[in-house]
């Protein structure tokens, strides 16, 4: 994208409080394998869906396990990239700036964005099964076991710190996603195709609540029609240009 819309610009201009809600297609551009990608070698025989979920723990805790070892693996050598950038460079231009994400691997914040919600967790933390008690890295690095033990609780055995499909979400991260989603001016959708909920509510709760809704995403999505402004074009190309645009008005 060479230019982004006036209309865009003039609306962040006058806003004090942003609301940025981002999905896989963000963290995808830097080379995060979305879940489908990771099913290579070892892992083709087995779907996505029917690993992060808490009966496939309790039934094979060793395979799921070392799946989310191996994506852990891969996610610790990804960078950020430019678009993750640019988000940190907004968050200085405005009063209240809210930072939703979908992703489990750390990368707004490696950019240096600081007010941040992990809707979904954060695949390099680890909990006790039982307690949902946070366990030490070092505790997991010094076991042997495959899933280390737990320290908090006799049956309990550590497992990836992200929410698995058929869990609720912690009440207290949606909670606060929603507040914002009611309070801001606009709020963007970045590379999430709003289709798995509670987060896809997030930005038409904004959208009602009379907020200028703007989506980045190649593709058409259900939220493109009801947005204000729907870009069709990479999170990594469009973010930046917005960002320096803002930079001419907000800096002034
Ligand atoms: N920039 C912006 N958007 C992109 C890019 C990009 N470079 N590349 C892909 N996309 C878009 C795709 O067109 C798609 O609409 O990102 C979206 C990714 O959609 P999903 O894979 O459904 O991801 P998400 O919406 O984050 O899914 C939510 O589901 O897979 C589970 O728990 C996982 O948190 C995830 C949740």
């Amino acid at each position: 994208m060479k230019k982004p819309p006036s209309g865009l610009i003039t609306a962040l201009k006058e806003s004090n409080n942003l609301l940025v809600l981002t999905g896989a297609g963000m963290s995808a551009e830097s080379g995060v394998p979305t879940f489908r990608d990771a099913q290579t070698g070892l892992w083709e025989k087995f779907r996505p869906e029917d690993l992060a979920t808490p009966e496939a723990f309790r039934d094979q805790p060793q395979v799921v396990w070392d799946w989310y070892a191996e994506r852990r693996t891969r996610i610790s050598t990804i960078s950020p990239h430019p678009g993750h950038a640019a988000l940190v460079e907004m968050e200085q231009y405005f009063e209240c700036f809210m930072l939703v994400t979908q992703n489990v691997d750390s990368l707004h914040q490696q950019a240096g964005s600081k007010n941040v919600i992990e809707l979904h967790g954060n695949i390099m933390r680890s909990v006790c099964s039982r307690t949902g008690k946070a366990i030490d890295d070092e505790w997991i690095a010094a076991s042997n076991d495959r899933p280390p033990l737990s320290p908090h609780h006799p049956s309990g055995l550590a497992r990836p710190g992200v929410v698995w499909f058929g869990e609720e979400l912690p009440t207290g991260t949606m909670n606060r996603a929603t507040a914002a989603a009611l309070d801001c001016d606009i709020c963007f959708s970045i590379g999430t195709s709003t289709l798995v909920q509670p987060a896809a509510s997030l930005p038409f709760v904004a959208l009602d609540a009379g907020a200028t809704v703007v989506e980045i995403n190649p593709q058409p999505t259900r939220l493109s029609s009801a947005a204000h402004f729907s870009l069709r074009a990479t999170a990594a190309s469009s973010l930046p240009v917005i960002a320096a645009a803002l930079a001419g008005y907000k800096r002034a």
